[in-house]
């Protein structure tokens, strides 16, 4: 008879234990510890070992092995590609995470119908004919997409092997159950033997996988860490519901870079790529406002222009509030401590909020100054001229300090139209010719303060 073994497992960080415990040793939750059947032995060395889709492997010396940049599907979606470093690699298992209703299954439905590419969508989620509804609303001409709607991952490599497509989607791993564990689907121990599952399955078939991952209240991958350990690429689909911006960050790429950032537009016509996000998180307003600043950021290698909202106003009571949107609160209250001392700001004597308007959150040191500078101004009620942006950092001496890839950021602005820009004085080899923008080079956060209100 086979053996059965179990186990039981946090069903909130993933932590194995071999007694039942209260508190989980892991996360230290109470009561998230289920006993989960791990394997079924007999059945499970039946399918890994004598399964038909492994490829022998051979060393290979150094010199004969196809650089990554060779071995990469680009895809239509470039906001896609670029998150991902340029294109989907051959071979790789990527995660895509998100909350409910944010838009995953529109934003792959909307690749694999895009792509150009032999693509199996398979769902657990949604049937044929729903997906292809959806599928109706997403602009797209000839695509060469197969739905499958299958749990079973066993099916689905038969299917998979048979149909040869360029690669799988699976919407999503929660859904799946693999015959070799007896614990139901979206259990811990499932979810991870799945995503091991198709780990094999992409490495030695070569054809990248791309799965879609739920999310917990606590905002990680649901079925835990352990997953984003074994896959190569996460990426986190977020976004406020009551914004039509989403955004799309990889939190860990083994083939590009983490800090890329891709902006997409919800229409009625599915997800739309964002081609110049500075544009749309910069509010024209014409009449000018007092406590509103631009700072100039980088998201990965490009260049993003924000606008920074400060509201400083008396406090009503003793302790004076502090609040901010998109920015870090321990990073707002040093600028504050730092504006008391510098700028006679009295730190104890005022309400101070701020908000980054898009619902981003940033935490480039590079729009320090803009901060500053939206608090000041709404301090004494004057505004800033709508054409002047700000990039630089400040330190605790009050010091502005200078910030990377300053030369592209000043680019940027430029090509948007504005006029001027603060930057350090202590950026590198900056020469006022080469631009058409107005170069104002700063010192010290006291010398800002005179420059702008006198
Ligand atoms: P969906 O992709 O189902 O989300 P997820 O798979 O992450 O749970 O997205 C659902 C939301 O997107 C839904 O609330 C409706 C909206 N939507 C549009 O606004 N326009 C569209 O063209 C589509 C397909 C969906
Ligand atoms: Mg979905």
């Amino acid at each position: 008879m086979a053996k059965i073994k179990s186990a039981f497992f946090c069903q909130n960080c993933g932590t194995q234990t071999a007694k039942w415990l209260g508190k989980c040793p892991g996360c230290n939750e109470w009561n998230t510890l289920v006993e989960e059947i791990v394997q079924k032995e007999n059945v499970r060395d039946k399918i890994l070992h004598g399964d038909s889709f492994k490829k022998n492997t051979k060393p290979h010396h150094i010199n004969e092995i196809v650089p990554l940049e060779n071995r990469r599907y680009k895809l239509s979606n470039k906001e896609f590609n670029r998150v991902l470093g340029g294109g989907i690699v051959v071979g790789s298992l990527t995660l895509i995470g998100g909350e409910p209703g944010i838009g995953k299954s529109t934003l792959l439905l909307d690749i694999a119908l895009n792509s150009k590419l032999k693509v199996l969508y398979v769902s657990g989620e949604e049937s044929e004919e729903q997906i292809k509804m959806r599928a109706d609303r997403i602009k797209h001409n000839e695509a060469n997409c197969f739905l499958l709607t299958e749990t079973n991952t066993q099916n689905i490599f038969q299917h998979a092997k048979n149909l040869v497509p360029d690669f799988i989607i699976i919407d999503s791993i929660q859904t799946l159950q693999t015959p070799t564990i007896e614990s139901s689907p979206g259990s811990v121990s499932q979810v991870r033997e799945c995503t091991a599952e198709m780990m094999r399955y992409a490495k030695e078939t070569g054809v990248p996988i791309i799965l879609i991952g739920h999310i917990t209240k606590d905002g990680s991958i649901a079925g835990p860490k352990v997953l984003e350990h074994m896959v190569d690429t996460v990426l986190q689909f977020e976004g406020d519901r009551n914004h039509l911006y989403r955004l799309l960050r990889s939190v860990k790429n083994r083939f590009g870079s983490t800090n890329e950032l891709g902006i997409y537009e919800m229409t009625s016509t599915g997800l739309k790529e964002v081609e110049n996000p500075s544009a749309i998180l910069v509010s024209n307003t014409d009449g000018e406002l007092s406590g509103v600043t631009v700072a100039v950021t980088m998201e990965g290698t490009r260049p993003l222009l924000i606008e920074i909202q400060a509201l400083a106003s008396t406090a009503a009571y003793g302790t004076p509030q502090r609040s901010a949107t998109g920015f870090d609160l321990r990073r707002l209250n040093m600028l504050l401590a730092v504006l008391e001392k510098k700028c006679g700001f009295r730190i104890g004597a005022k309400d101070v909020f701020l908000n980054i308007t898009g619902g981003i959150k940033v935490d480039d040191p590079s729009i320090d100054l803009a901060v500053v500078c939206a608090i000041l101004s709404s301090n004494v009620d004057l505004s800033i001229d709508s054409k002047t942006c700000f990039a630089a950092e400040v330190g605790l001496s009050g010091e502005i300090r200078p910030v990377p890839r300053i030369e592209q950021r000043i680019f940027e602005a430029e090509k948007l139209g504005y006029e001027r820009i603060f930057i350090s004085r202590h950026n590198k080899g900056i020469i006022q010719d080469k631009y058409k923008i107005e170069l104002v080079l700063v010192n010290k956060v006291e010398d800002v303060l005179k420059n702008l209100f006198g």
